[in-house]
């Protein structure tokens, strides 16, 4: 089955073509990064319009890409929350569009249960039951799943997102916009030599990321950071410390098989090598270019949908606030 996915929650247009879904045919992501980074964060109405020009050429080259027209294609995928309001309204009404005209079947996809679905364009098929490990710019997730489609949310931030801290670390240090990749880069010229404090929150799978934050604003005002490179190691390395530790433990609590990666925060390099390091059970991470936001994890997850019957209405609606569980 092949299953045109579509994303537009936020600032990236996206369009894909996945094959029973596993097999990418195509993927195409037009990134607004660049407009956005001259106000240093999303504006939302010029990402819906943006969305606008973007979204029927994104559709068209991934259709060109994966070698198939609409008449190649078996179902759509499109993403309706959690995000922008205006922007998942662009992405929702290109796919009922198109599913309309074409009789298609169509499936709305959480946009959280898409970063998941990544794993399974990762080459191997994670194994149930698995922890996953979702940390993206809005939020930081541990969640258990038995099954396809069952989510059983274990813990989650209890004020910043992950990658929330790692942009809002990238500007107090002035490393630029957007900040995980900054954070990233600059992590590997540093040395992790500026003490920071961990938020344990012992006895809850939850995360906490503001304390870090605030130190490390307090540290900027006292002129204690002489050096940013080692001020964003240390940062790093705090960051990705709580997150293997409390999600090696929840592994473990709950004798999952597998652990999976899933979200932006997931292409950075130190978590990574972390992880895969300390995990005791086999770890999956889709590649960083399928863990920051893209289309073919909404076509998989869409495959997915349509496999157990799951389909939307043309009254599909976009739900900004939505829940995966
Ligand atoms: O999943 P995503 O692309 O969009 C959302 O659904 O939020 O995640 C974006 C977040 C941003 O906060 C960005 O700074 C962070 O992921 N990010 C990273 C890296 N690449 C992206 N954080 C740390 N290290 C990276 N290499
Ligand atoms: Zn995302």
């Amino acid at each position: 089955m092949k299953v045109l996915g579509i994303e537009t929650s936020c600032d990236e247009t996206a369009a894909a073509v996945v094959e029973d879904g596993a097999r990418i045919l195509s993927s195409t992501v037009s990134s607004q990064v660049e407009i956005h980074a001259r106000y240093g964060g999303v504006v939302p109405e010029v990402a819906s319009r943006q969305h606008l020009l973007a979204i029927l050429p994104v559709i068209r080259q991934a259709l060109d890409l994966a070698g198939v027209g609409l008449e190649g294609v078996d179902g759509v995928a499109v993403t309706r929350g959690p995000g922008l309001a205006g922007s998942l309204l662009v992405g929702v009404n290109a796919a009922k569009a198109i599913a309309f005209a074409r009789a298609l079947p169509l499936t709305g996809v959480n946009h959280l249960e898409a970063h998941i679905y990544a794993n399974w364009l990762a080459g191997e098929t994670p194994a149930f039951p698995l922890l996953c490990l979702i940390v993206s710019g809005g939020h930081s997730d541990l969640v258990l799943m038995r099954d396809h489609g069952q989510y059983v949310l274990l813990g989650r931030t209890r004020d910043d997102a992950a990658g929330e801290a790692f942009d809002k670390a990238a500007r107090i240090l002035g490393l630029g916009y957007p900040g995980g990749p900054a954070i990233d880069r600059a992590a590997r010229q540093g040395r992790p030599s500026v003490p920071l404090p961990r938020a344990w929150l012992k006895g809850s799978d939850d995360f906490s990321f503001s304390g870090i934050k605030t130190a490390l604003v307090r540290l900027a005002q006292a002129g204690g950071i002489t050096s940013a490179i080692d001020a964003a190691a240390s940062f790093q390395e705090a960051v990705v410390e709580m997150l293997v530790t409390k999600t090696i433990a929840a592994a473990r609590a709950h004798r999952v098989r597998q652990i999976i990666l899933a979200g932006g925060v997931a292409a950075n390099s130190a978590l990574r090598r972390r992880m895969a390091a300390e995990a005791p059970v086999p770890l999956l991470i889709p590649p960083p270019d399928l863990c920051t936001d893209n289309a073919a994890m909404v076509a998989a997850a869409g495959c997915f949908h349509f496999a157990a019957g799951k389909r939307d209405g043309l009254d599909l609606d976009v739900v900004p606030g939505l829940k995966l569980a």
